[in-house]
């Protein structure tokens, strides 16, 4: 009798006590807009960067590309409908959004700059050829998927002898003439330049470096980084779970012939220069 008149005061009690029963203890947060943005560049790293960014416990990451600034049809439907597509984040939090295509699009730039005059902005660079070479494996895969003709890279790249300044792939690898736009809307002091090669070598220097760009306490490191032999590429771990990024990203490259090889490294050369000078720092390029 007294075992069930305890039992009785104690249901009482925990289903009224609010600090035991109706209290989360891990309150789910708001959407906000996003204080990060990772801009590109496209078959930079955007996707190692986010991941790696969302290691961090005072940042949450959108979970899929949104297109807002760069696709109208995103754009027209309004700050409430991007917001709606963030994560939730906790007071504190950072949230992070990335679309590469957003650095070279003509109007993301200013459309930013008008909905987030703040945003902080993270720009991951890689050797302008080996991302050409990135760029146009995922084009040729995406293809394969559909079951679509493919042209080889030779074809692509030239036109009448000359390399074809229209090839989408090699225009993206002209960062100068996209980062003088972005550099006309924010000041550069807004734009952190992550070094994509640098990130597939040793994650940790690069990370600790994009950690204190945004006022992060300090808290990425070693163990959150392990070498698959498998892959060829650094892997992550957290307190949850051992993860590589997903098949697509570490793909084998096409190989150009030499004299093409040469040609397209010393087409980039000057155009590195000019975005060496407009970023104020160098890149170990060819
Ligand atoms: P490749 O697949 O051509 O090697 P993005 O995420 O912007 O599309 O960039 C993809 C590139 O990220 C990959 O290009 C790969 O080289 C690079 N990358 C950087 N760190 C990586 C990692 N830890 N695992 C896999 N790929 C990584």
């Amino acid at each position: 009798m007294a075992a069930v008149i305890i039992s009785l005061l104690l249901l009482f009690f925990f289903s009224r006590s609010p600090s035991l029963s109706t209290v989360d203890p891990d309150p789910p947060g708001a959407r906000r807009l996003p204080d990060i943005i990772i801009i590109g560049v496209r078959k930079g790293g955007t996707r190692a960067l986010i991941e790696m960014l969302n290691l961090h416990s005072d940042v949450v990451a959108a979970p899929s590309e949104l297109h807002f600034f760069d696709w109208d049809s995103h754009y027209l439907r309004g700050e409430d409908w991007y917001v709606s597509q963030m994560p939730l984040a906790r007071p504190g939090q950072l949230t992070v959004e990335k679309t590469p295509a957003y650095f070279t699009s003509a109007h993301v730039p200013e459309r930013i700059r008008r909905m987030i005059p703040d945003a902080r902005l993270l720009l991951i660079v890689r050797e302008p050829t080996e991302r050409l070479l990135s760029d146009y494996t995922q084009v040729y895969h995406n293809r394969l998927e559909k079951h679509k003709l493919q042209q080889t890279l030779e074809t692509l790249l030239m036109h009448h002898g000359e390399l074809d300044l229209h090839y989408k792939a090699l225009n993206r690898s002209l960062y100068h003439v996209h980062m003088r736009r972005w550099l006309h809307v924010f000041p550069r002091s807004h734009i952190h330049l992550v070094d994509g090669d640098a990130l597939i070598r040793n994650p940790l220097p690069e990370m600790k470096k994009v950690e204190e760009f945004l006022h992060l306490e300090p808290q990425i490191n070693a163990s959150n980084f392990y070498f698959n032999q498998t892959k060829g590429f650094f892997c992550l771990r957290d307190r949850r779970r051992e993860r590589c990024l997903h098949g697509s990203k570490g793909r084998t490259h096409p190989r150009l012939a030499p004299e093409l090889l040469r040609k397209l490294h010393d087409f980039f050369h000057e155009p590195n220069q000019e975005f060496f000078q407009l970023v104020g720092r160098t890149f170990d390029w060819k």
